[in-house]
């Protein structure tokens, strides 16, 4: 049998029988018979503003710059420094026209033209022309224009596209223009509707599935046709399974729905681990030949998510290793580009990740295709609220908007195997706390549309409002799996909903950045303000609120097994929300990996816990610290091994083992009886020294002069209290007494000012007591409140109880005195070594390295290359601190796509020809044309010796 590949939305699928395709194919460019599909991504005129007739056939575009898709407006910049950083600091918000010509070929007249859009951002309105041929108003949805009764046939045409983002809300960067890709296709009037062929597995068994393929075929003619439907069934090895054919009269200008039951013997799973993909191919032909194919990859496995014991695949329980991942790829604004999304499933992957929530968007379906290939589950959301990020402006609109966005998103995602959950949203606030009253029916009305499209996966929402589980609330009712993000919050879900599975579908938000570390530590998770505007990378900050560093939530998901798995916000950085340097800083700080996919230290710490048997010692800091010679820089080490033993210049520091806490004072209050002068309901007094952070005592009523109280037992030196508040110390004045009978008080400290911004509190004094009080005073907008309340008998605290947890999952030698050289950690597990890692001190940067990450892209014009540049010292280790000026020089079919350092703070332009690089390293993204040949890229920096490297664009399709 001759074999030839199959590529389905630009990627390799299955080696295919030649001669199947051939059977009545009537020879298009592609393997669909009677359909020609053409790629229109290349050869676009673009302009930014509303040009006059632009959308007019006659207009003259010869000005406008030539650009090929996908394509994002504003990722060449400039950056704004004047605009706060929440979306991006990038000139996203406008209009812009794109126009192409194109022709069609005389012999295809009386055939329909069809043009698919994978996303426009934002409002998209196209023009065939000159004629309004269609219009989208969701940017993250993928629509179809039919563009038929406006095309010319053996002439030329025009299409004109206008983006408009001026009405899109974000709380990110959006992206701008024709972001993803464009197809035109040419149909035979008799054809398989958009989106139509819907394949499903209702019975497997080791023996035998049962394969259900429905589809449906639409009649253009004038005529009634008589219409068969053959299906064939390829196995991942491209044999032919199993085959059927449906006939039925259409009548003309109708559609009929075919449904055909197959029968697959031996079949062979999808999972994560051995993502094995069949392969539907429905052909449609008339009067006896074939006129339209329709080609469907799935995968055949079953999965459930249960209440008690998470999720399922395949009849066994998969714990989900998630990420959150925003649409946008860094220094390449929002524009998808197939490889750049392979590597970043790729490096998630890597560090032990098995599933993504498409966080919040539907996002380009050749993500979904690549999670198929790749052995990724993934959890599918359609929108971030119901409002203006949803580009949904006019709310009396909900119902129509809605069917009509879920309905394109369902059809389009539901043959996929790696989607194994449906998000109809995340955090809708105003829906959760049902504040018009119609939030129930909302929720119903939009599980209903998911289920009309899709019976067979469960939906979803992502939670943050605990008033959505409250007794006598049904806001959640018809949802099959509830979702919470942060801290915990799942836990009122399962005492409401026994019986509903539990995703963790927001986990951790712990803050960092690439390369940067700071001394001393912080005291409390969102101790990280500091003039450089960067966030330590010691990994111990997390946003405020109920997020938490990463250890919290790997202990959680421990104890909590009924929970499905985490989604950790997030996998990479992104643009936009740089919480907590919100005003300056242009990109998060998030991620586990940067903006351009440099691990930072985090990286480590998931993949560490996450593979288990995959070796991981990583060192951290590095070990550069000029200004701390003979003082104090702790180093940590994350690996998978039990223990390890650390050297400094050959010197043994000690050997430490996970879940042996380095020795910490006592504190004296936990879990000692409380009491309270009220409390707020479901808040207790006892949870204000329960040593957990998502508990606390509150306040019945805002009113001052409320107490909270501790009995210590006996009577004892006390030197110091730490209080957690569950608001900035800010919004509280109080008074701490002791006493030692609980009749008789002392004033211990005083707090008549308002306080820091941070949300902890420590107060030292030298007193003897049983009983300690807190009493409320003065509050600015909060109620008088205790998350924690911790005592000591001496000056020194340790690190809060919060930060007991990490000694379970890293290492940590606090001792450590800095001196310059040679660090070496040896890891064991199970008594045995395991494996070592060195880190080393970096003398002056002497010279660039150059290091592709793969050498060959395809000359296909979409292609990408992503070269790391690195500043190394004269024997070859990484400068930690270098933040040379890089200037690039490429020769050959290739140009720059973009430059990014992951610097959350840096406004270089991502598209240029230099970019400083930041702790010692920069990403260069190229992008082939479509020419093939050899490229030579060169970087050169003042003072540093240049390097080069040769990659090569291949000839492919
Ligand atoms: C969540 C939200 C995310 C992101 C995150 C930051 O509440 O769903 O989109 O904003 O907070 O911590």
């Amino acid at each position: 049998m001759i074999a030839t590949t199959l590529r389905v939305n630009g990627l390799l699928l299955l080696s295919v029988s030649l001669a199947l395709i051939a059977a009545g194919c009537g020879a298009a460019g592609d393997v669909r018979a009677g359909r020609k599909t053409v790629d229109f991504n290349p050869g676009w005129r673009f302009a930014k503003g509303d040009q006059g007739d632009a959308a007019g056939a006659d207009f003259d575009d010869s000005a406008w710059q030539t650009v090929g898709v996908p394509h994002d407006w504003a990722a060449a910049g400039p950056f704004n420094p004047k605009t706060g950083g929440r979306t991006g600091k990038l000139p996203w918000r406008g209009v812009g026209w794109y126009r192409k010509t194109f022709s069609l070929d005389a012999a295809d007249r009386g055939k329909r033209v069809y043009f698919d859009f994978d996303g426009v951002m934002a409002f998209p309105r196209v023009y065939v022309n000159g004629r309004l041929a269609g219009q989208w108003d969701y940017g993250y949805m993928s629509f179809r224009v039919d563009a038929t009764d406006h095309v010319k046939f053996g002439e030329k045409n025009v299409i004109a596209v206008r983006a408009d983002t001026t009405r899109h809300g974000s709380r990110w960067y959006p992206g701008a223009g024709i972001y993803r890709r464009v197809v035109m296709s040419v149909c035979d009037p008799v054809h398989v509707a958009h989106w139509a062929t819907f394949v499903t597995t209702p019975e497997i068994d080791a023996r035998r599935a049962t394969i259900r393929v429905q589809t449906t075929v639409e009649n253009h003619l004038e005529l009634s046709a008589k219409a068969s439907v053959r299906v064939r069934l390829l196995a991942p090895s491209g044999s032919v399974s199993a085959d059927g054919r449906q006939q039925q009269n259409i009548a003309a200008g109708r559609s009929r729905d075919f449904q055909l039951t197959l029968k697959v013997d031996a079949p062979q799973r999808w999972d994560i681990e051995s993502p094995r993909l069949y392969t539907a191919i429905v052909t449609v032909e008339r009067d006896g030949a074939a006129c339209d194919r329709d080609i469907a990859p799935f995968g055949i496995r079953t999965f459930r998510f249960t209440a008690d014991d998470g999720f399922h695949l395949n009849g066994r329980r998969v714990q989900l290793y998630g990420v959150d991942l925003h649409h946008g790829h860094g220094p390449l604004g929002s524009a998808f580009y197939p490889r750049a999304m392979r590597r970043k499933l790729q490096i998630m992957k890597d560090m032990g990740a098995n599933a993504i929530r498409t966080s919040h968007n539907a996002p380009a379906p050749q993500l979904l295709a690549l999670c198929d290939r790749m052995g990724m589950l993934v959890m599918n959301e359609c929108f971030d609220k119901w409002n203006g990020t949803a580009d949904l402006l006019d709310q009396s609109q909900f119902t129509p908007f809605m069917k009509r966005q879920v309905g394109n998103f369902v059809r389009r995602d539901r043959n996929h195997p790696s989607v194994v959950l449906w998000s109809i949203g995340n955090e809708m606030w105003g829906i959760e706390a049902n504040e018009s009253g119609d939030a129930p029916e909302k929720v119903t009305f939009m599980v209903r549309q998911f289920k009309r499209h899709d019976p067979t996966r469960p939906v979803t929402m992502g939670c943050l409002v605990p008033q959505a589980v409250g007794e006598d609330t049904h806001v959640l009712d018809s949802l099959d799996v509830t979702s919470w993000n942060y801290g915990r919050k799942y836990l009122a879900a399962r005492k409401r909903y026994p019986d509903k599975p539990i995703v963790y579908s927001e986990s951790a938000s712990a803050l960092s950045t690439r390369g940067y570390f700071r001394l001393p530590h912080p005291i409390e998770k969102t101790d990280y303000i500091n003039d450089d505007r960067q966030v330590d990378s010691y990994d111990l900050n997390s946003a405020s609120g109920p997020r938490d560093i990463p250890d919290v939530d790997f202990r959680l998901m421990e104890v909590d097994r009924y929970v499905a798995g985490e989604f950790v916000w997030t996998g990479f950085d992104y643009l936009g929300e740089p919480t907590p340097y919100k005003g300056p800083a242009r990109s998060s700080y998030f991620g586990i990996v940067d903006l351009c996919g440099m691990p930072k230290s985090r990286y480590f710490l998931y993949r560490s816990h996450w593979r288990p048997d995959a070796t991981t010692v990583h060192i951290l800091p590095h070990w550069n610290w000029p200004d701390r010679l003979g003082k104090n820089v702790p180093v940590y080490v994350y690996t998978n091994g039990d223990s390890a033993e650390l050297f400094l210049n050959g010197k043994s520091l000690g050997r430490r083992k996970k879940g042996v806490s380095n020795a910490v004072p006592e504190n004296l209050a936990l879990a000692r009886p409380a009491s309270a002068s009220s409390r707020d309901k479901g808040t207790l007094a006892s949870h204000g020294n329960d040593g957990k952070m998502e508990t606390r005592w509150r306040a019945a009523d805002a009113n001052t002069g409320q107490w909270w109280q501790v009995d210590l037992g006996k009577v004892q030196p006390i030197r110091a209290c730490r209080i957690v508040f569950e608001q900035s110390a800010d919004r509280y004045q109080y008074v701490l007494r002791g006493s030692v009978d609980g009749e008789n008080w002392t004033e211990l400290y005083k707090q008549d000012a308002w306080g820091t911004r941070q949300t902890l509190a420590v107060r030292r004094f030298e007193a003897n007591a049983r009983y300690v009080r807190i009493e409320f005073t003065k509050l600015k907008k909060a109620r008088a409140g205790v998350v924690q309340m911790e005592v000591y008998a001496s000056k020194d605290l340790g690190p809060l109880s919060y930060y007991h947890v990490i000694d379970r999952y890293r290492l940590r030698w606090e001792d450590v005195t800095y001196r310059p050289g040679e660090l070496k950690a040896v890891a064991y597990r199970g008594g045995k070594r395991l494996a070592e890692s060195v880190m080393r001190t970096a003398g002056p940067a002497a010279r660039i390295r150059l290091a592709p990450e793969w050498t060959s892209m395809r000359a296909t014009g979409e292609d990408l290359c992503y070269v790391l540049v690195e500043a190394i010292d004269a024997e070859g280790t990484v400068c930690p601190l270098a933040d040379n000026l890089i200037t690039f020089d490429v020769k050959g079919p290739a140009r720059i796509a973009g430059i990014g350092n992951g610097n959350p703070m840096g406004l270089d332009p991502f598209q240029d020809d230099r970019h400083p690089l930041f702790h010692g390293k920069a990403m260069l993204i190229l992008r082939s044309t479509k020419q093939a040949g050899a490229i030579r890229v060169t970087a050169t920096a003042d003072g540093l010796k240049s390097a080069a490297t040769l990659l090569q664009a291949e000839v492919g399709d």
